[in-house]
């Protein structure tokens, strides 16, 4: 017979197992074990037929109340249970972001490209604009219109790269059967005239070949950038000017320049370019050979007889050429002692800039 106490311990004894399941399935079994059909609490039930008639009434009620009650209590733990789990399975299946990623080295600009990059932008800033140029040229644009006939001296200085082709011939550019490696970037201001009227004002970057055995201020490779400007009006005063300018703008404001009489087959009155030394500041040390000073470009009034090759009038226009080293300004900006430096590829060194 089942009386209210029983109804009370097998309720005790229901919520404790409760209680007591540590995941889903250990509840579930509970579950089956006290509600299912062979359950502890199933069974009270059944046995309800063998209560006195007065007493049914306040047993059923009690059983009713002991089902609703563990009832309830499963559905909250199977809630708690539920959560619980879910926040381990999330933990287990992490990914651990505070984990730091491999960094990928960046890349940067190579010191030549961006001392180049330097210098165009400050011609830029005074109306200059780029010429593309071809590395590889003919002997008439690389001397012969630059007022360089086949016997002047001058051209033993730059012996040339004469390039072949396939099979084995002299190869042809334009149909001239003297291509080489240019030795100087000057090349492109005759096809810049021929190919524009005054005014012009130009910047030509690129790479120039040499028969030159490397050593600290000499490279068999190396990047000029050439500057012409032809226009009407246009006096050694205004390639002073301008020359100064740059320098200025490049080595700040506490390097000097100065002007010295030089000789090119294309210019006419000519001369080199030397600024101060910065490591001895003009006092004269190993580095500026104890002159203090240190050649920088070769400039001049463009010569009439270069005009003459592209059908510009020397009456009516004149103009300044110029020619730099961009490696020697790039190892006299930052007292760099040696050219080759710059080529070795020596990550500690380059990182620098
Ligand atoms: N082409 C000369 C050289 O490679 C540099 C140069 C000198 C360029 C005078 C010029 C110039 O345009 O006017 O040594």
């Amino acid at each position: 017979m089942v009386s209210i106490e029983d109804i009370a311990s097998e309720k005790d004894a229901a919520l404790q197992r409760i209680a007591a399941a540590s995941s889903s399935t250990e509840l579930d079994s509970v579950r089956v074990a006290v509600l299912g059909k062979k359950g502890t609490l199933t069974q009270l039930l059944r046995n309800m037929a063998a209560i006195p008639a007065s007493e049914k009434a306040s047993v059923g009620r009690a059983i009713n109340a002991t089902k609703a009650a563990v009832e309830q209590t499963l559905e909250d733990k199977a809630q708690a249970l539920k959560a619980a789990e879910l926040i381990e399975r999330t933990q287990a299946q992490a990914v651990d972001v505070s984990l730091p990623g491999r960094t990928l080295p960046l890349g940067s600009q190579h010191l030549i490209s961006r001392i180049t990059a330097e210098i165009i932008e400050v011609f830029h800033g005074i109306g200059y604009r780029v010429a593309e140029g071809s590395e590889a040229d003919t002997d008439y644009y690389n001397f012969t219109a630059l007022n360089t006939p086949a016997d002047h001296p001058a051209r033993g200085l730059q012996d040339t790269f004469y390039l072949r082709d396939l099979s084995g011939d002299t190869a042809s550019i334009a149909g001239e059967s003297d291509a080489q490696l240019r030795p100087q970037t000057s090349g492109v201001q005759v096809h810049t005239m021929e190919n524009e009227k005054p005014p012009i004002y130009i910047l030509a970057p690129g790479r120039v070949y040499r028969r030159d055995v490397a050593d600290p201020s000499h490279l068999p490779q190396f990047t000029q950038i050439e500057g012409l400007v032809v226009d009407s009006g246009i006096t050694f005063g205004d390639l002073k000017g301008t020359l100064e300018y740059f320098c200025r703008e490049v080595f700040g404001p506490d390097r000097r320049t100065r002007f010295r009489p030089h000789f090119f087959p294309f210019t006419e009155p000519s001369a080199e370019v030397d600024v101060s030394c910065g490591i001895c500041n003009g006092a004269g040390c190993r580095f500026c050979g104890g002159t203090g000073w240190l050649e920088i470009l070769g400039c001049g009034m463009v010569d009439p007889n270069v005009f003459a090759y592209v059908d510009i009038d020397p009456e009516v226009y004149s103009g300044f050429a110029f020619g730099l080293g961009v490696e020697r300004i790039a190892c006299l900006k930052y007292d760099i002692p040696d050219l080759r430096m710059l080529l070795a590829g020596d990550m500690r060194f380059l990182r620098q800039f």
